[in-house]
Order: C-alpha cells, then sequence, then structure tokens
C-alpha cells in the first residue's frame, strides 16, 4: 500500500474497522473509503456493486461483520450464517470484478474444531466438528476464508485471511446480552460497584482458558500482513498465551476496585474448552503482540468507564 492507495475499510465504526482507520492515519495514510451500515448495506448484492463499480478501492480491509458473544451466536444462528456470507460474498466478489490489488479478510479463531489440540496450528482448520454454539458463524468464516483461497487459485487475485484470537479494545461492545466475555465483565463488575451490589453472576463455569489481544496489536499485524504476505494459508493472529475466564474474572475485579464476591452460574454454557491460537508463523513474519493484557484492560477501563 502506498500513502496515496485508496483503502476501503468495511466496517469501520466497529472494534476492528476502527482501529485499522487509526493505525493507518498514524502511518500516513489519507485516502480512505468508509461507508456505514446505514450509508451501504454490505448484505445487499445491487449496492455493492454499485459502490464498488463508481470507488474503485486499491486496498480493503473486510471487517464488517454480524458479530456477537456465545448468546447472540446461539440464538440468532440463522442472521449470523446468512448476513455473513452475504457480507463476504458481496465485498470479495466485487474486490475480484473491479480489480483490487488486496483484499484482508477477518476471519476468527472460532473456525477451528472444537477438541483441535493446543495451541491451535493453522492446518488444524476443517479437521473436526465446530463448537455447536457457534457453528453458523463458523461455517461463514470458513466460507470466507476458502472465497478468497480459491479466487487467488482461479482468478490470480491477492486476497489473504487472518484468524485473530479473543479481541479488546476502544470501541468494543458492551451490551450484556449481545457481547464478548471480556467487555461483559467489565461492565457487569463496574454496575455492580457503582450500585454497590454484594455479588455478581458470571457465566459458565470458569474453567475454560482463553486468548485475549488487543485490537490495537491486531491492527499492527493487519500492516505487517497486507504489506508482506501473500500466501493462501489464513494467519492465526494471537499473544500465544491464555488464561482463565475464573482468573479473568478476578484480575477484572482487581482492576475495577469491586469488593464483593463472584457467583458464576453453570446454567449457562461454556463453550470450547480450551482456544490458544499457535502463533509462530505471524511471529516469523515479523509481528509479535505488544500489550500486555492487565495493562489493556486497565487503559479500556479507564477510557470507557472513568474518563466523562
Ligand atoms: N471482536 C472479536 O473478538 C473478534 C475476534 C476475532 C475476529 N473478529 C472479526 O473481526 C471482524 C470485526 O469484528 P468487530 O469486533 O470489529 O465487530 P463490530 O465491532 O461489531 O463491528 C462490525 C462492523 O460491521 C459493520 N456491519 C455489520 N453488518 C453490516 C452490513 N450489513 N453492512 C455494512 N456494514 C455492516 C458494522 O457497521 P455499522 O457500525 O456502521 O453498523 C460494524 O461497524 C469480524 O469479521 C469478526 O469476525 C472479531
Amino acid at each position: 500500500m502506498e500513502l496515496s492507495s485508496k483503502i476501503y475499510i468495511a466496517g469501520h465504526n466497529g472494534m476492528v474497522g476502527s482501529a485499522i482507520l487509526r493505525y493507518l492515519k498514524q502511518k500516513g495514510y489519507t485516502n480512505f473509503l468508509l461507508k456505514s451500515s446505514a450509508e451501504l448495506d454490505l448484505t445487499n448484492q445491487e449496492k455493492v456493486a454499485l459502490f464498488f463499480e463508481s470507488e474503485k478501492p486499491d486496498y480493503v480491509f473486510l471487517a464488517a461483520a454480524k458479530v456477537g458473544g456465545i448468546e447472540a451466536n446461539n440464538t440468532y444462528r440463522g442472521q449470523f450464517l446468512y448476513e455473513n456470507l452475504m457480507i463476504q460474498n458481496n465485498v470479495i466478489h466485487q474486490s475480484y470484478a473491479h480489480k483490487v490489488k488486496k483484499l484482508l479478510f477477518y476471519a476468527s479463531s472460532c473456525i477451528y474444531p472444537k477438541y483441535a489440540s493446543q495451541p491451535i496450528n493453522e492446518d488444524a482448520l476443517l479437521t473436526g466438528s465446530l463448537e455447536p454454539t457457534n457453528e453458523p458463524y463458523a461455517i461463514a468464516k470458513i466460507a470466507g476464508i476458502k472465497l478468497c483461497e480459491n479466487y487467488n487459485r482461479q482468478y490470480g487475485c491477492n486476497f489473504i485471511s487472518v484468524m485473530p484470537t479473543n479481541l479488546y479494545g476502544p470501541n468494543d461492545n458492551y451490551d450484556l446480552n449481545n457481547s464478548h466475555v471480556l467487555p461483559a465483565l467489565l461492565r457487569k463488575f463496574h454496575e455492580a460497584k457503582i450500585n454497590n451490589k454484594s455479588t455478581v453472576e458470571v457465566w459458565g463455569t470458569g474453567e475454560p482458558k482463553r486468548e485475549f489481544l488487543h485490537v490495537d496489536d491486531l491492527a499492527a499485524a493487519s500492516f505487517n500482513l497486507m504489506q508482506n504476505y501473500s500466501l493462501d494459508i489464513s494467519v492465526n493472529i494471537g499473544t500465544g498465551t491464555d488464561i482463565s475466564i475464573k482468573n479473568l474474572a478476578e484480575l477484572i475485579k482487581k482492576i475495577v476496585d469491586y469488593k464483593g464476591e463472584i457467583i458464576w452460574n453453570n446454567d449457562k454454557p461454556d463453550g470450547t474448552p480450551r482456544k490458544l491460537l499457535d502463533v509462530s508463523l505471524i511471529n516469523s513474519l515479523g509481528w509479535k503482540y505488544s500489550i500486555e493484557l492487565e495493562n489493556g484492560i486497565r487503559e479500556v477501563y479507564t477510557n470507557k468507564f472513568l474518563k466523562k
């Protein structure tokens, strides 16, 4: 990408898209194409075709998607499959049709088999059954990876895809029914503290282990790959270390300075027992995470909940 390149960030209002935009602006890029979902519904084939026809972007970051935590994935199963397939089919196909130089597609670490051996290497893709609660979302993302891969093979495109681990950072979603575990816990503990509640209920057993990456680190990794990587292997992006949900809850309790008790609701599903990515490929390409979990959560908590 050159500084004058026309860059379309699909989903620029979201957590990932906004981090890419911040990062590229810092690097001196200025020529952005940005459309909210209200301005351009990416599930609409005709509108997406017209947009690419008139704007002809050079580079595309495809970070628009229907995204949510375990409850949302499990409840809105049809929507997660349909909307994600439509968004990615439209954007990837029009990127091919209008000769986009390079596209980066955001998949997710939940596309790996539920019982993949840990840490999960890129070659574990399609080697076993998926976690049932997010199967529709994972099927859509796998289709997106395969679309990129096969457009490269058939048409000579330069479309790459990445598998980020669980992300957190500015512009995260804090809706308690629809959010991922880390922002949901931050909000629960914060509200319990300011409302002087003696307990906080947390879903599941606390046993599963998860890996968390600050979205600004993802933006740096994405930039590295956009500049230096063009293979068909979808690249894992993570820290290579994980933490149990129990320990995460204790860490957030400490950061928020909440003095009450944690109650575990075992009626809620745990999801995949462990999901740690093997990050040796991205590390070998010269990128490593830089924001430690405790520092990252402190920064997010201060900016989101403590600053006026
Ligand atoms: N969050 C994570 O932990 C995580 C982990 C791994 C991978 N990822 C991947 O990263 C990507 C971005 O995730 P995120 O966390 O940034 O999600 P997000 O904050 O929910 O942002 C998603 C964006 O997609 C846009 N969008 C949704 N439906 C659209 C439609 N029909 N037409 C146009 N735009 C639409 C939304 O635009 P508006 O705001 O304008 O409505 C929103 O800004 C996703 O592909 C996700 O799978 C995320």
